[in-house]
């Protein structure tokens, strides 16, 4: 084994990258509940890539099979349900997962210099994600996946000048077709997981170049042994792989639960008029996205339409998204982590994530005038927290950051 080790690390060193990245990559050693999330997101996209493949294998990308194929997978095709299962739920379980990562970040200020570009990768991993759901979600051809895709496809249709084409152009088609769906399946297997490996791989290498943040948001490179060490820093091997495991086996338990007992979860996962097939003359008399869509589209909706025009709603929505992509640049505290900002950051953050959910409900339910109302006054605060944030952040008095990390 010794001299295929040697003969391997002459020609490509492997055992360098190992110690880069794992046996000498020294994380800090104060990282709590929410540094399980990268590694969780790691573990889902890794599910969904298995579990996509082998569904593949038996599902018909055509405006005639698909609907057929996925109920020959549920109910002939061995183990084909568990395999749809494990796809449908990771999926959502990957927005869980996502959303808690970016959080964490948030939080601590992990977008904070010098790691704007690990954040600017992680926002476009967020974007693609996105795309690669709602194109996902098409494939079964159920009713919600049309008329789901209908709306938000008629959407480029509001855009000026080019919105007409541009609609069609998505489409490939006068309508929502079998060539919509086959394009979808191309991009949804193959192109957009290619781009959203590869931008992990970005993220990673970003990442280590700088190294990890923390709870506490302070530099332990300040502080090292003789050996060049930090001091509060662990080997990310063996240390956090074995505690990886721990939140690995945790959220796998939990996963388990929903994929066997809950695969629909009342509606959220898989919504009931996804169980008929996709009727172009029959809309269903609610289209909502998938929940982890939900707050984008009640913003798209809490925005009126100007002359029959629903523009203005798609540039908030879009609005909403882009915004996050700056937010290293609207930060403007001399501190990183929210433990030791200032009580408006503290407040300002509680807002913003209530506002987030509920506009994730309000997205969900049917709309009328009270519930407009209120989805108009949480897209106001979700935009006020980054809008205001240059002042709220230089304003306020932060906490002194201690030295070292603490506990
Ligand atoms: C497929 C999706 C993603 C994967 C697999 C992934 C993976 C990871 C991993 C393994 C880490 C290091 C461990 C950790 O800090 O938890 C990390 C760190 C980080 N990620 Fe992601 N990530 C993803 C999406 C995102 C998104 C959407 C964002 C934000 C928009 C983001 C922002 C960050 C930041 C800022 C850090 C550094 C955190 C720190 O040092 O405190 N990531 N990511």
């Amino acid at each position: 084994m010794s001299k295929l080790n040697n003969w391997i690390n002459e020609r490509m060193s492997v055992n360098r990258v190992v110690e880069d990245h794992l046996t000498k990559y020294y994380a800090p050693k104060n990282f709590n509940f929410f540094y399980f999330f990268g590694s969780l997101a790691m573990l889902v996209l890794v599910n969904q890539i298995i579990t996509g493949i082998w569904l593949t294998m038996s599902y018909e990308p055509s405006g005639e099979g698909a609907f057929a194929s996925i109920e020959y997978i549920m109910r002939d095709v061995e183990y084909g349900w568990l395999l749809r299962y494990l796809h449908s739920t990771g999926a959502s379980a990957f927005f869980v997962v996502v959303y808690m990562h970016m959080l964490r970040g948030i939080m601590y200020g992990s977008y904070q210099k010098p790691r704007e570009l690990i954040w600017l990768f992680g926002m476009t991993i967020y974007l693609v994600l996105m795309a690669e759901a709602f194109m996902g979600y098409l494939l079964p051809w159920g009713q919600m996946s049309y008329w789901g895709a209908q709306v938000i496809i008629s959407l480029f249709g509001a855009i000026p000048f080019i919105g007409p084409d541009l609609q069609q152009w998505v489409r490939g088609d006068y309508l929502i077709s079998g060539i919509t769906l086959n394009r979808f399946f191309a991009l949804h297997v193959v192109a957009l997981p290619i781009v959203l490996l590869g931008l992990v791989v970005l993220h990673i290498i970003a990442l280590h170049e700088v190294g990890s943040n923390n709870p506490d948001g302070v530099d332990i490179k300040k502080h090292k042994d003789e050996n060049g060490k930090p001091l509060d820093g662990i080997a990310f091997h063996p240390y956090y792989t074995v505690k990886d495991i721990v939140g690995v086996v945790v959220f796998l338990f939990v996963f388990c639960i929903v994929v066997f007992f809950f695969p629909e979860m009342g509606g959220y996962f898989l919504e009931k008029p996804n169980f008929e097939i996709a009727n172009q003359l029959k809309t269903p008399d609610h289209i909502a996205p998938v929940w982890y869509f939900t707050p984008f589209y009640a913003i798209l909706r809490a925005i009126p339409a100007i002359g029959g025009s629903a523009f203005p709603g798609v540039l908030a929505m879009g609005a909403a998204i882009a915004v996050l992509f700056v937010l290293p640049w609207l930060d403007r505290s001399p501190v990183r982590s929210i433990r030791y900002k200032g009580w408006m950051s503290k407040v300002w953050l509680v807002i913003f994530c209530v506002s987030f959910v509920i506009l994730g409900i309000l997205g969900a339910i049917p709309g009328n005038d009270f519930r407009t109302l209120v989805s108009q006054i949480c897209t106001f605060l979700y935009f006020a927290f980054f809008i205001l944030m240059p002042f709220y952040t230089r304003m306020e008095k932060t906490k002194p950051v201690p030295e070292r990390v603490t506990g």
